[in-house]
């Protein structure tokens, strides 16, 4: 049986990977849908990011829903010197024909979780607003989420700051939220996702004279539009990709058991994520921390995975 996954994103050029590698694959992946999130861009445009990837995809089917616009107390940040003003580093793609669904992303969440014959795995590719708002407002879903695999934090330094990775950054209340909620929580850290980077090597694996393929490149060579980000001058981090790649490929990523603790107060370390890697506390393990995965089997596997959308009718769109 195929497993049923809800994607929470803020597309993002990995997240957009990440997206078209979970649509890519539906014997082993069900998409009951992807909720957005405001994180690298407004909530308005990562919903239409999210809304023209199912498409590029060939399934724009996969209902989307908007959810929150900003975070639960702070003020929105965000990262066009990363992403660029649309979020997709100016890459032109075909303007969706499907439209959004009409319920908010945090009714969305609540209702297909509870209304699910199985229990449903959230991957967590943005800030975690939605998220931690569907568990405040329905606590009984927790018991019908099989897991959540979260993209955030750092071990060691951050990228927003130098404490905080951005997307707990950006709302360290959902995440402390999220992570003191009981749910059985993957995390991916930034000390685990800077070593897929995209470097021209290993994009030189996906099929350019193919349709999806070609533009899912183009993207990931486009300039950052700050200029080199952390992580050094060879490419984008596939910080996002990691997660739908983790359940594909597990056999390709370890970690242990780990306590995370999320910080809230405002200052120099908020959203700072504190991984007790070395068990110095009493506190319980909350979370299965990756820290180390195989890079270059990850993006062999995930060039053949983006073929794979091509072969099934990946549709073009307009590239500038
Ligand atoms: C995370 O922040 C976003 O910019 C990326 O999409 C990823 O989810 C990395 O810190
Ligand atoms: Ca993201």
């Amino acid at each position: 049986m195929n497993r049923k996954i809800i994607i929470d994103t803020d597309p993002g050029q990995d997240d957009a990977l990440a997206l078209l590698l979970a649509l890519s694959a539906p014997d082993c992946l069900e998409v009951c849908g992807v909720t957005t999130v405001a994180g690298n861009v407004p909530v308005d445009q990562t919903c239409i990011n999210a809304l023209r990837i199912c498409q590029l995809a060939g399934r724009p089917e996969v209902p989307v829903f908007k959810g929150c616009p900003r975070p639960i107390l702070r003020p929105l940040h965000t990262a066009e010197f990363i992403c660029g003003a649309d979020g997709l580093a100016g890459m032109a793609l075909e303007a969706p024909r499907q439209g959004q669904q009409q319920a908010h992303a945090v009714a969305f969440l609540i209702d297909t979780l509870r209304h699910s014959d199985r229990p449903i795995t959230l991957c967590a590719l943005g800030p975690l607003t939605n998220i931690a708002l569907a568990l405040v407002q329905a606590p009984d879903i927790s018991d019908k989420i099989e897991q959540c695999i979260i993209m955030g934090g750092a071990r060691d330094l951050g990228n927003m700051t130098a404490a905080a990775e951005f997307n707990f950054f950006v709302d360290p209340h959902a995440a402390s939220i999220v992570f003191a909620s009981g749910v059985p929580i993957v995390l991916f850290p930034l000390n685990a996702t800077y070593q897929a980077v995209a470097t021209p090597a290993r994009l030189a694996g996906f099929d350019r004279q193919a349709s999806v393929s070609r533009q899912i490149v183009s993207m990931l060579r486009r300039e950052r539009p700050g200029g080199a980000a952390l992580g050094g001058d060879d490419g984008h981090p596939m910080h996002d990709a990691c997660v739908i790649a983790y359940l594909l490929w597990p056999e390709l990523f370890e970690g242990r058991d780990c306590n995370v603790e999320i910080e809230i107060a405002e200052g120099t370390t908020v959203g700072r994520s504190t991984i007790d890697w070395w068990g110095r506390s009493s506190a319980k393990p909350n979370a299965h921390v990756v820290a180390t995965l195989n890079a270059d089997a990850m993006f062999e596997r995930m060039a053949g995975a983006v073929r794979a959308l091509d072969q099934n009718g990946g549709k073009p769109g307009d590239m500038n």
